[in-house]
Formats: structure tokens, sequence, C-alpha cells
């Protein structure tokens, strides 16, 4: 089954999900050639939840004793060259790429829903962490980003209520938005040890106890001392919308030669989408969550 999707491009349906025509061959390689390892890191998210946020916090969390803050590689690299997407750069550029000798713990990103992922991942010890943001903020991140980047030669962006309607019924790059959400929701109430489950909202409000929280998961704890020195503050300090969205490596260029690198640092913020959504439009959202995250034990509070 294939659909247009809002900015134009080509979807085709997948086990259940939507996936951009042009990934289809890379999703597939790295289901059949990826070989997770015990102690791989692996960043999932729907696009636009905080990907560009998570990699940072997670490789300084992890390679704090390497490299301190004043010789971070996110001084110079995008946190989008240092963790690499498996299907948007690796399993893309080539079909089974050599990974082996990437030094441990390896840290990789991928949007792809949990049912999708390779299954090394799902049966190996390595960890996911999985971050996701509410619907309204998720939708309308998107919809700015899709705008800003032209990611298909000829296509043509829907306007905002043709757009609004078919997030609604879940056709989306990698979506339907529920499916994501809750296929990492459960895997982690199955396997808590497995599936780390965040969301950006309260990232953003507790942002030195995720970062605690993040670092424990991964059994790369801060020790006291580390804690007294202020540690956690300075990562989170660093890591701030603020000061990368201001380094210069993020502000110009392009990534994958199509998108602008500094579109992945918009505003940073909660409930922007209350500037271009309606109350009814959010009603709908808010309708629609009910009805689909009843039973789970999964809620978004703060959306509004
Ligand atoms: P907005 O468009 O609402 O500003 P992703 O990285 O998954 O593509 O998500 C991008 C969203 O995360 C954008 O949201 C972007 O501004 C926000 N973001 C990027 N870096 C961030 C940071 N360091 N802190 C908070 N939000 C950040």
């Amino acid at each position: 089954e294939r659909r247009i999707n809002w900015d134009g491009t080509s979807l085709i349906k997948y086990d259940g999900f939507w996936f951009p025509v042009r990934l289809f061959k890379p999703i597939l390689s790295a289901q059949k050639y990826f070989k997770a390892k015990d102690t791989d890191i692996i960043l999932s998210t729907l696009p636009k939840s905080g990907t560009t946020w998570l990699i940072p916090l997670t490789f300084c969390i992890v390679n704090r004793h390497i490299y301190p803050i004043a010789q971070s590689p996110l001084l110079t690299s995008s946190p989008h060259t240092i963790v690499p997407f498996l299907e948007l750069n690796l399993y893309w550029e080539q079909t089974n790429p050599d990974l082996e000798n990437i030094p441990s713990p390896r840290i990789f990103s991928t949007h792809m829903p949990y049912n999708v992922l390779p299954d090394s991942i799902r049966e190996s010890e390595c960890k996911i962490i999985y971050m996701c943001r509410n619907p309204l903020d998720h939708f309308i991140s998107y919809r700015q980003f899709l705008l800003k980047n032209k990611i298909e030669k000829d296509a043509k962006p829907l306007d905002i209520d043709e757009a609004f309607d078919m997030f609604c019924q879940g056709i989306q790059l990698y979506g339907p938005y529920w499916e994501h959400v809750l296929g990492y929701w459960n895997a982690h109430l199955r396997n808590p040890e497995k599936v780390f489950f965040l969301k950006y909202e309260d990232l953003k409000k507790e942002t030195t106890l995720y970062i605690k929280k993040i670092a424990e998961f991964i059994g790369f704890p801060f020790s006291l001392e580390e804690e007294e020195q202020g540690l956690i503050e300075e990562i989170s300090k660093f890591c701030s919308f603020e000061n990368l969205s201001n380094l210069e490596v993020n502000k110009t260029g392009k990534l994958m030669g199509m998108v602008e690198k500094r579109s992945f640092f918009r505003k940073g913020e909660v409930g922007d989408w209350k500037n271009y959504l309606t109350p009814e439009m959010a009603e709908r959202v808010k309708e629609l969550m009910e009805n689909k995250l009843e039973g789970s034990g999964l809620m978004f509070k703060n959306y509004s």
C-alpha cells in the first residue's frame, strides 16, 4: 500500500507502519545484517522527538572520562555525525557496512518501530533508550521541519488542515504515532532493564534527574564525587538547546546533502503547538489519545 505524505514524499506501508519509499531498502538491510552487541546503546525516537538532544546527552555520559566537555567532539561535529542513524546513514550508504571495529559501547540512533528493529537488537542484551514527545508538539515540530527541508524535488507540502487530518489517521513517516509509542511502551513494561522510556517534556522539566537515570540505565552511573563536582549540571548545560544551537557546527551546512543542520534546532519548547493548532484540533487529538492509550498506563499530562 502506498500514500503520499504531508510533505509530498511517497510512503509505503510495511509491518503496519509507514516508511518513506527511499528508506525501504536500508531498513531491510539493517534487519538482515545488523548484529547488535550486548554493550550497544540504541537511541530510538519518532522524528522530531528530541533525538538531537538525546544523542549528545548519551554521548557525554558514556564518554565523560575520554573527553572532558572542553574537548568534546560535539564542539566540532553535528550530533548526527557522531551518532549515526542505522537506516538513514549506515545502511543507506552501504548494504552491509562494517561496524565491528567501532569501539564499544557503540551508540546508534534509529526511528524504526520496535517490531521493525533488527532481531539482534531485541534479542541481545543491548540497551534501548526510547524518547517520545506529546503528539501536538511532535506534529508541529515535524511539519515545520518538513516545510524547511524539501526532501523530494517535486514534492508539494499539504496545507495544515490536510496534514493534521493525515497525522490523526496515522499516516506519516514511521507512523502511526500511537503504534510507534505504544510498541516501545509495551516493550518497556515487559522488560524495563532493556527499554528505558523517556518523555521529552520530562527531560525538559527535570533534566539533571533524567541524565542521572539514563546514566544508571546504561551502566555508567555517576559517582558521588562526580555529582559533587557538578558534572551532571555541566553536561546538562552543555547539551542545552541554547548552547548546542549556537555552535557554529550546528548552524551551517547540510546533513546527507539535503537537510539543513540548523533545522534540527528550532525552538526546543513544550507547547509551541498552541501557536499553530486550534483548540478543536487539540480536542480531536485528546480524544484520539484517550482512545488509543486506554488501559496502557501511558499518558501525556502536560501536552497542553
Ligand atoms: P522544535 O521543532 O519543537 O523546536 P529531532 O532531534 O528528533 O529531530 O527533534 C527536533 C526537536 O528537538 C526540535 O523541536 C528541536 O528544536 C528540539 N531540540 C533539538 N535539540 C534540543 C536540545 N538540545 N534541547 C531541547 N530541544 C532540542
